[in-house]
């Protein structure tokens, strides 16, 4: 596999990172993960912009935004993925910083790594509904920004699958924020609600989408928080991401919702998810 370090394209085993690279020290750095449809990357712009917003809210100094969309398509084409669906993994960290402390200096030059892989379809297994379990949310208060220092999530995720369940989906006091990995919604009388956008979730791309192609079918999503002690009044939820797509949640914890499968609501969502990225 061919990636892309600090202006290389290289073999994935010949890539040197110093141990003194504060991602590694300190995971000071930013990431973003893109997919295509139809060979295209998906909401490059809104990516772009978060990943600006991510950058600057940590101070780190990156200029090259031109070259992201160039970069991912050359490791594509490289790779012979080009003619398939693939993800793109961009992550940029503050740089390299002798000798260790806490405190960065302004001047350090960005380590810069990109690597591509195919997607593989996962809809079959999706399409059905997945089961998510509840966990408390013990991250940060900057889930606004895109950083690679997710540990919290990384159990959180880890403890999901040792339950077999696709996702944990966090809750702060009596408030659901969202996934680990994604955003999360919930349906009630016809109603879809989504956190706000706040410091409190990342600000998904698909959340964003998804909220558009309601506006444009009439149905009526509200950014309000869905609170713990309500998750009962609601009969649908479903969760949202770059690869998660539009994802029906059929069990929370050992709640089984609905039926066991998907609401009707949700997959009318995920009809017109299904619809509008066949089109771009
Ligand atoms: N995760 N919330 C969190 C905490 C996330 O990490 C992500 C994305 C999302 C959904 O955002 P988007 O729709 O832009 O993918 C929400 C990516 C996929 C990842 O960690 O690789």
């Amino acid at each position: 596999m061919i990636v892309y370090f600090n202006g290389n394209y290289l073999p994935l085993d010949d890539v040197k990172i110093s141990p003194y690279d504060r991602g590694f020290q300190f995971a000071d750095g930013v990431y973003e993960t893109l997919r295509t449809y139809n060979g295209k990357l998906f909401r490059f712009d809104s990516h772009l912009k978060r990943l600006k917003y991510s950058l600057n809210e940590l101070n780190i100094n990156f200029e090259q935004f031109n070259e992201i969309e160039k970069i991912s398509y050359e490791l594509a084409e490289i790779n012979n993925l080009h003619k398939k669906e693939f993800s793109t993994y961009i992550q940029i960290t503050r740089g390299v910083q002798f000798p260790r402390k806490h405190n960065f200096e302004n001047h350090l030059s960005p380590s810069v790594f990109v690597s591509v892989s195919e997607l593989i379809d996962n809809r079959q297994q999706v399409e059905k509904g997945v089961k998510v379990i509840l966990e408390k949310d013990i991250r940060w208060l900057r889930c606004d920004i895109k950083s690679i220092s997710i540990l919290p999530s990384v159990l959180a995720k880890t403890k999901a699958v040792s339950f077999n369940a696709y996702e944990t989906v966090f809750y702060r006091d009596n408030f659901i924020t969202e996934g680990s990995h994604t955003n999360f919604f919930a349906v009630r009388n016809d109603i879809i609600y989504t956190a706000p956008v706040s410091n409190f979730i990342l600000e998904g791309v698909t959340r964003e989408v998804v909220i558009e192609l309601c506006f444009l079918n009439n149905l009526k999503v509200v950014e309000d928080y869905i609170k713990v002690d309500e998750l009962k009044t609601f009969n649908e939820f479903f969760i949202t991401g770059t690869t998660t797509e539009v994802t029906p949640v059929i069990q929370l914890n050992d709640r089984i919702v609905g039926d066991g499968i998907p609401g009707k609501v949700t997959k009318l969502i995920q009809n017109i998810f299904y619809e509008y990225v066949k089109s771009v």
